[in-house]
């Protein structure tokens, strides 16, 4: 299926510029529909559309984020961020996630968002490649095509994983990177270590440089996180190819609060970081950053959230496997891909439905595999979706409880209704 752009025909006219040819994100649309149904009803809907949890910030990162303001600590930090946290975070990602690095290879950025997107610009060059996993979040896509950069897409197995077979040729010569996300975001894939060992090792023989993607790294239900570059604790700076983002959104509930951060390679690569980060952002906010120290200090709040995500998981999720709408509960992260096809509807029809007839919004999938055709200026002229998605959604389990189940009663009522 080609769907044509607004901006027509094969090639976009001169004066739309690249960022303007790029779709935007399916989850952006469902997000306003939502809020378009709850205008209309007076209400609220039951929202397992976004990744939003139901629990709070620890209290002390809140009144911190007060004090800072209020006492006038609000003055630009560095581009980089303020050295109590990122030696707060050196010592964090040591001790939790085998990563071994110094304080000045971390910065802080606004969400993890704007690292990633940073990094994509500071690695590569326009024209690059880079490899993004067949199903993935679609910031990833808008973040490669902003920063001039041509996506191929790498094959995954049934379960979600890299297919370790095709990876090798998944790249051509132009290929700098390869983006990893564990766990996933839209699947709740987990990669284990062998996995990671064997992308680290392609990555390594073909010269790529690697992109890993943290966020959901407290929600790991089976097994255990690895963080890639854990893998390469022992090889010297210069060597080593992985840049990893992390995220307080998740791990700490402070989505609105836009707090990341970024751990590089060595100090060339922080180098050209510092310079997109002084253009884009000049400081990551100063009250936030003690927001995050504070959240730090907060010994058990890491795992209250992820048994909070875990009981939801647990409580709702396998009604789905039993309804044949999901073939496992998912090992990690924040969502779980349904596969819609015993309804017969496909994933727009079947998400309209719930949402105008049982308040309940879920997300369809089929903008996490779309297929850009750029042309010569790195512009989207064409989009092709993948057919196998077309039945795909996601729902997000991260939110309160009850409502979860009420959507997924909904959900499960409305695809066996007709059966
Ligand atoms: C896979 C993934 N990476 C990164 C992020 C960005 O998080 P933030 O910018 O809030 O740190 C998200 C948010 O949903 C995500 O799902």
């Amino acid at each position: 299926m080609t769907s044509t752009l607004e901006v027509g025909g094969a090639r976009p006219p001169a004066s739309v510029s690249r960022a303007g040819s790029i779709p935007p994100s399916c989850l952006h649309d469902a997000f306003r529909s939502a809020q378009a149904w709850e205008l209309a009803n007076g209400r609220p809907s039951i929202r397992l559309h976004v990744g939003e949890p139901a629990f709070a910030p620890p209290p002390a990162a809140v009144e911190a984020l007060g004090a800072a303001a209020r006492e006038g600590r609000t003055a630009y930090t560095s581009a980089e961020g303020m050295d109590p946290l990122r030696e707060a975070l050196a010592e964090k990602l040591e001790r939790e996630n085998g990563h071994r690095t110094r304080y000045d290879r971390i910065f802080i950025t606004p969400g993890s968002c704007q690292g990633l997107a940073a990094l994509m610009q500071s690695v590569a060059n326009p024209g690059d490649e880079i490899l993004l996993p067949r199903i993935h979040w679609p910031i990833h896509l808008q973040q490669a095509l902003l920063a001039g950069l041509r996506p191929r897409f790498y094959r995954l197995d049934a379960d979600f994983r890299p297919d370790l077979e095709a990876l090798e040729d998944a790249g051509s010569e132009r290929t700098r990177m390869i983006l990893v996300n564990t766990p996933s975001n839209p699947t709740g894939a987990v990669l284990e270590r062998p996995f990671l060992e064997a992308v680290l090792d392609v990555a390594r023989r073909r010269g790529w440089q690697v992109l890993s993607d943290e966020a959901y790294e407290h929600f790991v239900f089976e097994g255990e996180h690895v963080s890639m570059a854990s893998l390469e604790r022992d090889v010297p700076e210069e060597e080593r190819l992985v840049y990893s983002t992390y995220s307080f959104s998740k791990s700490y509930a402070m989505t609105g609060y836009r707090l990341g951060y970024v751990a590089v390679p060595n100090a060339a690569a922080g180098d050209a970081l510092r310079v997109v980060q002084e253009a884009s952002i000049v400081s990551p906010p100063t009250p936030v950053q003690y927001a995050a120290l504070a959240a730090l200090s907060d010994p058990d709040a890491t795992a209250r959230n992820h048994e909070a995500v875990r009981a939801c998981r647990d409580r709702s999720l396998p009604r789905l496997v039993e309804a044949g709408l999901l073939r496992r509960v998912p090992e990690g992260g924040w969502y779980a891909l349904l596969d819609l096809a015993p309804t017969g509807l496909d994933a727009e029809e079947f998400s309209a439905r719930l949402l105008a007839e049982h308040g309940t919004a879920i997300a369809p999938a089929r903008g996490f595999a779309l297929r850009p055709e750029l042309d010569a200026d790195g512009r989207v002229v064409a989009v092709t979706e993948d057919p196998r998605l077309s039945t795909l959604v996601r729902v997000a389990f991260c939110g309160d409880g009850d409502q979860l189940e009420t959507g997924v009663d909904r959900l499960v009522a409305l695809a066996t209704g007709g059966r």
